[in-house]
């Protein structure tokens, strides 16, 4: 990326399918009674690491490509597993699938590569221990490989200490499939994805204020279901916009699910134009088109209430504050030292590295913009978020980056560079 003068933005990007959308479309598919259509699934290595699963436990899932569809087996029709269970990079793959082995009556061992062996699963293995199931951990005392011993499980009563969606669709998977009633409490509203899905697919589930309560009947029924743009790529693209000197970015077709877009309220308190146009409703999740125009940008405060609506967006927000007039403080969002990276290290690590003025704080990180040219490389170390938001930074005006690894983006985004460069060029 070369030193650019002025960073002029056109055009529009149609991001890939969520994420965490095509992670429970396709595994709420396989528990279905019957086929299942998904339209638009995300094409990256985690969810190539979701389908090898499900394959591996039985489940008739085609290659993935735009329209596919899979032969659901039903609440209890998974089958033995010949091999572990290899989950690649994907930390959504391992635990929500922890949740619905944990009901099987056939132990599976779940392996994934040195990133994600390192990622704490005992937030997981504890609810559905609490459960019946029984984890045994055979390397470290937390991380992978571990084994799920399943089995028959027990009502349970939940406080999650941390909102997460990985951890509450893990209980409520195990609910579903072990066919017993779950009530889960959160500290704040992670996202409602799994929810949305079983309420889709006839489930008797309710949620709000704090609270999640599934009572499973014997079945859910198939989806029909068109995978919408995944807000966390979208998030990239919007703080270029926010970034740029001039012009305006249209993401289209963006799932618009409060759950998710905290980066939109942030980057218009700094200072960005950014508004949502045809805004639809249309199956279980929201969807709109994003335009992000640049503005003159300022710094903001972003506190724990905030976090789980954003956690995915904070290195993309960091790299949009190191251009914000002023310190930007980020705060209760210490679960980012437990992502692909310890993001809290490596983004303020590479800020430093370029020239940015950055701190690490125990449970998130100051960041004090500057005007003055940057230069340097960004040490990815391996993390897909990490590569993209800096690649978005080294994109605006005045800067010069190289990025060690930025075929990292595969697990989430396989054409991240191309469509960068569609709006840049
Ligand atoms: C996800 C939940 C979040 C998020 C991750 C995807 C999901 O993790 O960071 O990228 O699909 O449920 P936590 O549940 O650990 O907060």
């Amino acid at each position: 990326m070369a030193l650019h003068g002025r960073l002029l933005v056109r055009g529009v990007v149609d991001v890939p399918g969520d994420k965490s959308v095509s992670h429970r479309a396709l595994i709420l598919a396989a528990l279905a009674r019957g086929s299942s259509r998904i339209h638009g699934i995300l094409r990256s290595e985690d969810i190539e690491s979701t389908a090898h699963v499900l394959r591996t436990l039985g489940v008739d899932v085609p290659p993935l490509s735009e329209r596919m569809t899979v032969g659901g087996r039903g609440l209890n029709g998974l089958l033995a597993p010949a091999t572990n269970l290899n989950c690649g990079n994907s930390g959504t793959t391992v635990r929500l699938m922890m949740g619905v082995t944990a009901a099987q009556s056939f132990p599976c061992t779940f392996t994934g590569d040195v990133s994600l062996s390192r990622r704490p699963m005992r937030r997981v293995s504890a609810p559905l221990e609490a459960m019946g199931a029984r984890v045994e951990f055979l390397n470290a005392d937390d991380g992978l490989p571990l084994v799920m011993h399943g089995g028959r499980l027990s009502p349970i009563e939940w406080r999650l200490e941390t909102a997460s969606a990985q951890v509450k669709s893990a209980i409520l998977l195990a609910g579903l499939c072990a066919g017993v009633p779950v009530l889960v409490h959160e500290p704040a509203p992670s996202r409602d994805h799994t929810e949305r899905f079983l309420r889709a697919q006839g489930a008797a589930i309710r949620w709000g204020n704090g609270r999640i309560e599934l009572d499973p009947g014997g079945s859910v029924a198939p989806l029909d279901v068109q995978v919408p743009g995944d807000p966390s790529a979208a998030a990239f693209f919007a703080a270029l916009g926010a970034l740029a000197d001039d012009g305006a970015v249209t993401l289209r077709g963006v799932d618009l699910n409060p759950g998710r877009t905290g980066f939109v309220n942030v980057l218009r308190r700094m200072g960005a134009d950014i508004t949502v146009e045809n805004g639809i409703e249309s199956g279980p999740e929201p969807i709109g088109d994003l335009i992000a125009r640049p503005g003159i940008l300022r710094a903001t405060s972003i506190g724990p209430d905030e976090v789980p609506s954003l956690i995915d967006e904070l290195p993309v927000l960091a790299c949009v504050a190191a251009r914000a007039d002023g310190e930007t403080a980020i705060t209760g969002a210490a679960e980012l030292r437990v992502k692909e990276s310890d993001r809290i290290a490596s983004v303020v690590a590479n800020l430093r590295a370029i020239g940015v003025l950055a701190d690490e704080l125990p449970d998130g990180m100051r960041v004090v913009g500057t005007r003055a040219p940057l230069k340097g490389l960004i040490r990815t170390h391996g993390d897909h978020r990490v590569a993209m938001a800096f690649g978005i930074l080294g994109s605006s005006a005045a800067t010069e980056l190289a990025i060690d690894d930025p075929a990292c983006v595969s697990v989430s985004y396989p054409h991240f560079w191309r469509d960068l460069a569609g709006v840049t060029a």
